[in-house]
Formats: structure tokens, sequence, C-alpha cells
């Protein structure tokens, strides 16, 4: 079995954490070496820029300065923890990565989305994911679904819509990497899917 990289994005709300451990643990189960992390975090430093991003009061970040950090605690996460687990041969399963900032800095923040690749591919050194999937919701759903927002989730539903609108476009240009699944599906039907596509990429039984 040789290394995966899996990723999961999407609006707030979206469910992507939770279908992220579903698939990890179903893996698990089957005996295979798997590493759930998350972006923003996923390592001690890029937990810290984590806190800076979502719990700074809001207009404290500048646009460009939250795309740095963003980029900061990838570069970080992408060197320490996600090659070298893939070097390991382990399925790696990340909860957002390069398509969020396009989507939320891009899309939403207005900033170029070219530059954004081009800093996404430095900041990676170009490593992008075997499988992405896009957990698809209305901007408005999602962020109900949501409790306590954070400086991200307060950036208002405009911000929110261009973001949606960002992911789906994405997925336009990436159809062979990005499968766009229904996020308002129930978990279970939604896991079945997962498991299901990623089982017939490995080639595995689940
Ligand atoms: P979440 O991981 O709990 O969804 O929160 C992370 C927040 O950070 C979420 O609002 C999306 C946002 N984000 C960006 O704006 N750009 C990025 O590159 C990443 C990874 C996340």
């Amino acid at each position: 079995m040789s290394s995966y990289f899996i990723t999961f994005e999407g609006p707030e709300g979206s469910g992507k954490s939770t279908q992220a451990a579903l698939l990890a643990d179903a893996l698990r189960s089957i005996g295979l070496l798997t590493r759930l992390t998350r972006e923003p975090g996923g390592d001690p430093v890029s937990e810290q820029i984590r806190k800076i991003l979502l719990d700074s009061p809001d207009d404290s970040i500048t646009n460009r300065a939250e795309l740095f950090l963003y980029l900061a605690a990838r570069a970080q996460h992408v060197e320490n923890i996600i090659r070298p687990n893939l070097k390991k041969g382990a399925i790696v399963i990340c909860a957002r990565y390069i398509d969020s900032t396009v989507a939320y800095q891009g899309w939403g923040g207005g900033l170029s989305v070219d530059m954004i690749r081009t800093l996404n591919n430095a900041a990676t050194g170009g490593l992008i994911p075997d499988i992405t999937f896009l957990m698809d919701i209305d901007a408005e759903t999602g962020l109900k679904r949501q409790q306590d927002w954070n400086r991200m989730e307060r950036k208002g539903l405009d911000y929110h819509a261009r973001v949606r609108e960002g992911f789906l476009a994405e997925a336009k240009l990436y159809p062979e990497r990005i499968k766009v699944l229904d996020a308002a599906q129930d978990i279970d039907f939604i896991h079945r899917q997962v498991l299901h596509y990623v089982a017939e990429k490995l080639k595995i039984a689940v």
C-alpha cells in the first residue's frame, strides 16, 4: 500500500471534520496506517497560528497578513506532519488545505487567486492531494449550523457566499481531483459515498 493524501474542504458548517474523522476511523479499522489532521493547525506552531487567526478581534488582521498566516501554518504542517507521514506510507487525511485559501482569501477576501496558487505552491513545495472531497452547502445553512462564531465565521453572509462559489469554481477547474458531495445529506449516507470512492481509488475492500 502506497501513501495517499486526502483532503476535505467546504464552507462553514459543511461537516468536513466529521467526515474526515469517520473516514480515518474506517481506514484504521481495516488496518491501514492513517493520520488525521487539520488546517490551520496539525502541528504545535500551526495550532498557535490557528489561535491568532480565529480568536483575534474582528478587523485586527489585514487580508494580506491573514493570507500569510494561513500559508505559514501550512508550510510548517506540510514539512513536519504531512510529508513525514506520507513518507512512512500513511494515508493522510486533512480537514482543509490549499483550496480553502483560494476560496476564503481569494474569492472571499478579494486577493488574487493566481497569486494564491503561486504562494500555495511555495508553502507546500507543490504537494497536491490525491483526492479532495468538497462538502458543498449554501452559506446560510452552513453558518446556522455553527455556534459561537469565530473571526472567520463573523465575516458575513456575502463573504461566505463568495467562498462557496470559489470552492465550486475550483471543483470545476479540477474535476479529476475534487469530488463534490451534497453536505445537506445524512452523515452516514455521505460517509458511505466517501468510503466507496476512496475504496475504488485505493483499490481496497471496505
Ligand atoms: P475550521 O477548520 O474549524 O473550519 O476553521 C478554520 C477557518 O479558517 C475556517 O473559517 C476556514 C478558514 N481558512 C481560511 O480562511 N483559509 C485557509 O487556508 C484555511 C486552511 C482555513
